[in-house]
């Protein structure tokens, strides 16, 4: 099994409400080292002391004969209105900053906000700068109703001669994205208000935007017969805001970056809230606290584990999926040759019948072969199920190379034991030059060593048990003509898909659908297939099929989002599942579809999770991730033996029930029960479900859990699978 590795998290602080000592800011006149040491002693300095310093440089210039700095021209003084529109803060922050701001600009700000304002005040305004949120669905914030309804009615007033400029806030993820602002910026001119700065729509990371904007339309605003000399730029990027006493010294857009140097939850084992005990340090200069002051902790995840899609390292990964598929494809023309009674009566294998077949030979493979490539920490391929593998390292947003793995599969027959679902082992490390041969000399060994005697020991996972895996790995370092590397440690985190938006890096959209067991069908109420076609019609996104059945609209524009949500909601089309269980399950079709179907498994799986369903609510785990996968005989199509829960058919309405598989697919599960009907099935399932919502470690899997509570013993390995099996009774 692999060895977890410690994932890197950057943790930064920001302080909202600390009280700041003035530090020199980086535009100061000094060097960033003499900055930093001047910092060191201006930050214990008091009051007093600031004021003597300032009083003896001053007096020390003049009585040099030199001059000291002039004050600042009296300027004058232009009314500046500062509205805003705002449910959580955002844009009541942005106009707070704005006022300081503005003094600089020799603007004298008032800050209003709009629910305290009337269409009095607007029309009387000369200056006027609105930071404005959207709501509900394009609404403006609930306390700003009433002045929004006014503003757009007939009865608002004229804004002749009122000079202004808008800052829309909002999420891109809403189909109204800033429709509160664009209105309110519309109707201001609509009514006769002169635009000094066009309008801004910023989504949610507009901090360092907003500052810029800011100061851009505050610039315009400004009294033009204002001496240029007096107007002091106002860095509000800086950390230190030398000329702002009362500021934050640290703050969103300029976080203080910090060690945890703990983490404890302070909840008990079996709670399901979590409060976190968290100790940081840091020795930044001029950082103080009282008590009573609040720090907001901002964690960052790896942009690589938070876009997934389109980031480099799936895009290596996936070139190096394409490149290993166009060196294992057959390359004979036997394919499109057609014969009959001995002669061959069609041949459209064109050039491909004069090649030999360089990789498969005369013989082709004993049977089928599987090869994945997997990006931490999504296990989503669940590698380890299959024949061959490849894990991409990454480091630095690089692939470094990847971890080998071979010899996984599922299938088995009811009661040969010497039939059994195997976990791949980790054969070794390669560099991502050395990836498609490794494939390929992988793929020739099996050619050569698979058993093409008996049908059911011919997948590549009896050939590793039979010849061993250090046998295995010196054969193909033999073909390969060099040594494999030594593993890197990884960690996945689950084999499940992620439901819902994520955006990519280049800041496209990607849906990912839950489609219950992959039938993608028209159900009342739920007009799937109808919804995808007419999806597809739009020609906005490509369709990815996922390993887990689900279907990923992949390569939307934000501009194109509201219309495939729009199309989604029409048809009645939920995104996600019901709840965790339906989420993480999966079922092979079996009856009616499958020869070799033994019992019910597409067409039975959503009905026994509806049962479970109404447990799992009164445990208080509806949402809760439980792996659970069914088919209709052993040999696994849907990858039963690798779910928390699995129910392999064995006849009708008969099934074999294992449980305790890993939820990031690394181990396998252990048969619990035999020949259990569905009454059979809940009343084993029900305890165990009540049990673990009780007795779970924090952040302890179901899989874990009934090992440890001693339902069934762990499978260490593919060869252990029929050992040690406790029949519940
Ligand atoms: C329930 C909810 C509904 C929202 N609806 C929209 C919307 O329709 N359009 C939009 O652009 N942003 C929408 N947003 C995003 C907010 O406008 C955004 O978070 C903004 O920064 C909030 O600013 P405020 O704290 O000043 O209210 C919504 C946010 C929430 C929580
Ligand atoms: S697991 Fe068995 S029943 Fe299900 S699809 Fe595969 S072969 Fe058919």
């Amino acid at each position: 099994m692999p060895e977890p590795s410690a994932r890197p998290v950057v943790f930064q602080l920001k302080e909202a409400f600390l009280t700041a000592v003035p530090l020199l800011p980086k535009n100061a006149p000094f060097s960033p080292e003499e900055i930093n040491v001047l910092n060191k002693v201006v930050s214990r300095t008091t009051p007093l002391q600031r004021s003597w310093l300032a009083g003896f440089f001053a007096g020390f210039e003049v009585a040099q004969g030199g001059q000291a700095a002039p004050a600042a021209a009296a300027r004058p003084r232009v009314p500046l209105t500062v509205l805003y529109a705002s449910e959580s803060g955002n844009a009541e922050g942005l106009a707070i900053k704005a006022k300081k701001a503005a003094q600089k600009h020799g603007l004298d700000a008032r800050v209003v906000d709009i629910a305290d304002a009337d269409m009095g005040l607007l029309a009387k305004a000369k200056n006027l700068v609105v930071y404005a949120s959207t709501w509900g669905e394009g609404d403006p914030p609930s306390r700003a109703a009433d002045f929004y309804h006014a503003l757009m009615s007939d009865g608002a007033p004229r804004l002749d001669g009122v000079r202004f400029a808008v800052l829309a806030l909002g999420d891109t993820s809403y189909a109204q994205f800033c429709a509160t602002g664009k209105a309110i910026d519309a109707r201001l001119e609509a009514l006769g208000a002169t635009r000094a700065a066009d309008r801004i729509d910023l989504d949610l990371d507009f901090a360092k935007q907003a500052v810029e904007w800011t100061q851009g339309a505050l610039a315009k605003l400004a009294p033009t017969d204002a001496p240029s000399s007096t107007v002091v730029h106002a860095d509000l990027h800086s950390s230190a805001q030398a000329a702002d006493e009362d500021a934050p010294l640290y703050t969103a857009e300029t976080p203080l970056e910090a060690e945890i140097t703990a983490l404890i939850n302070l909840n008990g084992t079996g709670s399901t809230r979590e409060t976190w005990h968290v100790e940081l340090a840091s020795d930044a200069p001029g950082f103080t606290y009282v008590p009573g002051d609040a720090v907001g902790i901002v964690p960052e995840n790896d942009p690589d584990l938070a876009n997934p899609y389109l980031s480099k390292a799936h895009k290596e990964a996936y070139d190096l999926a394409c490149k290993i598929s166009a060196r294992l494809l057959p390359k004979t023309g036997a394919y499109h040759e057609i014969w009959l009674d001995g002669e061959k009566a069609e041949d459209k294998s064109g050039e491909a019948a004069e090649n030999e077949e360089p990789i498969y030979g005369v013989h082709y493979l004993p049977r089928k072969f599987k090869t994945v490539v997997a990006v931490l920490p999504d296990n989503v391929v669940d590698i380890f199920a299959q024949d061959l593998g490849f894990i991409a390292i990454v480091e630095k947003s690089e692939v470094v190379g990847y971890n080998v793995t071979v010899g996984g599969g599922m299938g088995m027959n009811h009661g040969e034991t010497d039939t059994f679902p195997r976990t791949a082992d980790i054969l070794g490390f390669c560099t991502p030059e050395q990836a498609v041969d490794v494939a390929e000399k992988v793929v020739t060994v099996q050619r050569d060593w698979g058993n093409r005697e008996l049908r059911k020991r011919a997948r590549l996972k009896y050939t590793i048990e039979d010849r061993g895996i250090d046998a295995f790995r010196a054969e193909l370092e033999q073909r390969i003509g060099h040594k494999l590397g030594k593993p890197k440690s990884f960690a996945f985190q689950s084999t499940g898909d992620v439901i819902g938006w994520r955006q990519g890096a280049d800041k496209k959209w990607h849906l990912t659908l839950f489609i219950e067991n992959g039938r993608v069908k028209d159900q009342t109420g739920h007009a799937l297939r109808s919804a995808v076609r007419e999806i597809a019609e739009t020609r906005a996104c490509e369709f990815v099929l996922t390993s887990n059945q689900n279907l990923i609209l992949a390569n939307i524009t934000a501009e194109a989002r509201p219309q495939i949500e729009a199309i989604l909601k029409a048809h009645g089309v939920s995104i996600t599942a019901s709840s965790g269980l339906r989420r993480n399950s999966m079922a092979c079709v079996a009856l009616p579809t499958c020869g070799l179907a033994l019992a019910e498994s597409e067409r039975y799986l959503p009905d026994l999770i509806t049962a479970l369903e109404d447990v799992l609510d009164k445990a208080g785990l509806r949402d809760a991730d439980i792996v659970m996968r069914m088919t209709g005989c052993p040999n696994g199509c849907s990858r039963p033996y690798l779910a928390e829960v699995g129910l392999v058919g064995r006849g009708p309405g008969l099934y074999n029930l294992y449980l305790g598989a890993a939820f990031d697919g690394t181990r396998l599960n252990k048969l619990y029960a035999q020949d259990v009907d569905n009454a059979k099935i809940l009343k084993l399932l029900d305890p165990l479900i009540v049990q673990y919502a009780n007795e779970r470690n924090e952040g302890e899997r179901f899989g874990d859990f009934v090992i440890r509570a001693g339902f069934v013993t762990a499978t260490p390995a593919g060869n252990r699978f029929h050992e040690d099996v406790k029949l519940a009774g």
